[in-house]
Parts: structure tokens; sequence; C-alpha cells
């Protein structure tokens, strides 16, 4: 089947390769709604699939959804039950969206310690999507930045300890080959839903230098609309990387920033 053809939002300025997103409010949703906090988990599938519809659509080179954190197993049992089971049955109802799509899917974080049937169906589906050359849709499962850096620093020792490396060839750059997917580049955008204003253990190497958005909106609120919104707020945004504006491209004039009005 035909890839639908890439259609890219132009707001007159810098478009974000890498999109993260920290997907928080699911309970909140739901219980705004009447119903269960765990319904609100289920409602978040749709925002997934319509997001990681939507950027593949745009362009978007790597999607990165925090979708379980290290933490999140101190939850009750019976809703990281739920979780796990709503996972494993995204991870093979998705098979064919992704496939429509050109996505291709890979998970970060400690997959060994997700239950065996939602690993199984992870790892069948990174298989299935591997030759798609669209998206990478990234989804950080069992994560946790702070995981991942101890587990980078165990590995890096271990080859150390070896003979295989040595402690002078560590550098800001080298460290990242002992991150969980050294090849994808640093988000550009991190968005947070449900207006909270924290990183809760994402990525933390990783967004150094990314531009962040807070969206007021609960995870299953988020579609196309609040997406846009995030990618119009982004195409504003002068990066510098800590050197001065002169040094970062110049964002086009605001009279060829179609739909965005005068600043
Ligand atoms: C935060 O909401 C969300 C999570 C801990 C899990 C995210 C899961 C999904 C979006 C659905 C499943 C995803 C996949 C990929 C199958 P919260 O429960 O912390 O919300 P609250 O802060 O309002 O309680």
């Amino acid at each position: 089947m035909a890839r639908p053809t890439i259609e890219r939002p132009d707001f007159g300025g810098p478009f974000p390769e890498h999109l993260a997103i920290i997907m928080d409010g699911n309970g909140r949703w739901a219980r705004e709604q009447g119903l269960r906090r765990v319904l609100g988990h289920s409602e978040g599938v749709h925002s997934v699939r319509e997001i990681t519809t939507e950027c593949a659509r745009m362009g978007v080179k790597s999607l990165t959804l925090y979708a379980f954190s290290v933490e999140n197993f101190k939850r009750p049992k019976a809703e990281v039950g739920f979780l796990m089971r709503l996972l494993a049955k995204f991870l093979v109802d998705e098979r064919p969206t992704l496939m429509n799509n050109g996505v291709r899917l890979r998970a970060i974080g400690r997959l060994d310690e997700l239950p065996k049937n939602a690993l199984a169906a992870l790892r069948e589906t990174e298989r299935l999507t591997e030759r798609n050359d669209g998206m990478l849709l990234r989804l950080a499962l069992a994560y946790g930045a702070r995981a991942e850096l101890a587990d980078g620093l165990r590995r890096f020792a271990r080859e150390v300890a070896e003979g295989r490396v040595r402690a002078e060839d560590i550098h800001d750059e080298t460290l990242r080959d002992y991150l969980y997917d050294p090849h994808t580049p640093d988000p550009d955008l991190l968005i947070r839903t449900a207006g909270e204003l924290r990183i809760s253990n994402f990525l933390l190497w990783q967004i150094s230098y990314s531009e962040i958005y807070v969206a007021k909106e609960c995870w299953p609120q988020f579609r196309r609309p609040q997406l846009l919104a995030a990618l119009e707020d982004y195409a504003r945004r002068v990066r510098k990387f800590g050197g001065l504006v002169n040094d970062a491209p110049a964002p086009r004039s605001d009279s060829a920033r179609p739909g965005l009005p005068a600043r």
C-alpha cells in the first residue's frame, strides 16, 4: 500500500526532527469524566495512535513516547497489570497502522523487566517494522534516565576492567555510546501534557538543549490541534545551544510565516 505523502505544516520557523513526549494526565482525565483511572490509559491509546500517525505524516523523523517508567512499577498491581495488557494489545493492534505509515518501532528501557507476553509482542513488532523507512517511534518502557545512566556506566566500567577502553576515552560525546539508543539524535522538542512542570527522570542526558513545551490538556485530550499548537510555538523558538543568537539559523521573517500573526 502506498504511504501517504508528507504534509509538513509550515509555521515559518524550525520544525522538530525529534519530538519527545511525557504523556501525563490519563488518571486526571478519567476522574474528570467520572471514570476509573485506568480507563484514562485506554483513552490515551487513541492519542498515541493519532499523534504517531500525524507525526509520521508531517515528516517528524523520531518520536519518543514515555509510556512506562521504572518508577511506574510502584503503582498498584492492578494498574501495572492493566497497563501491561494494554501495551501488549497495542503492540499487536497497531501493526497495520505502523506499516501503512512506514513507522519503525523501537523500545528503550529495562525491557527485561516487562512481562513475557508484552516483551514478545514488542520484539515481534520491532521485527516486522524494522525495514520501514519512515518515522522512528521509540517507546520508553520500564525506562528511567538514572537507570539508563547507571546501566551505561556499569557497561563502561566492565569494558575498562576488560581493558577494552580507557577512562580517559570518556568525553561528552563518547558517553552517548553507553546510552540505550546512541544513534538517534537528541530531541529538539520535549512536550509534557497535563500542565506539570517536571522532567520525571526522562532522557536527562539527551534533553540538555531540547526546547520544552507544556500543554495544559491531559494526554487523552492531546490530539492533532494540540500538536499543531506545540509545533507552532516551537517554530518561534531561536535555538542557541549556549552560543549567541547569531550562531543559530535565523528564523524567517514574520511576513513569510503563514498562519501566524505578526509579532
Ligand atoms: C501518565 O498518566 C501516563 C502513564 C503512566 C502511562 C502512559 C500510558 C499511555 C498513554 C497509554 C498506553 C500507552 C501505550 C503505548 C500502549 P497518569 O496515570 O500519571 O495520570 P495522572 O497524573 O492524572 O494520574
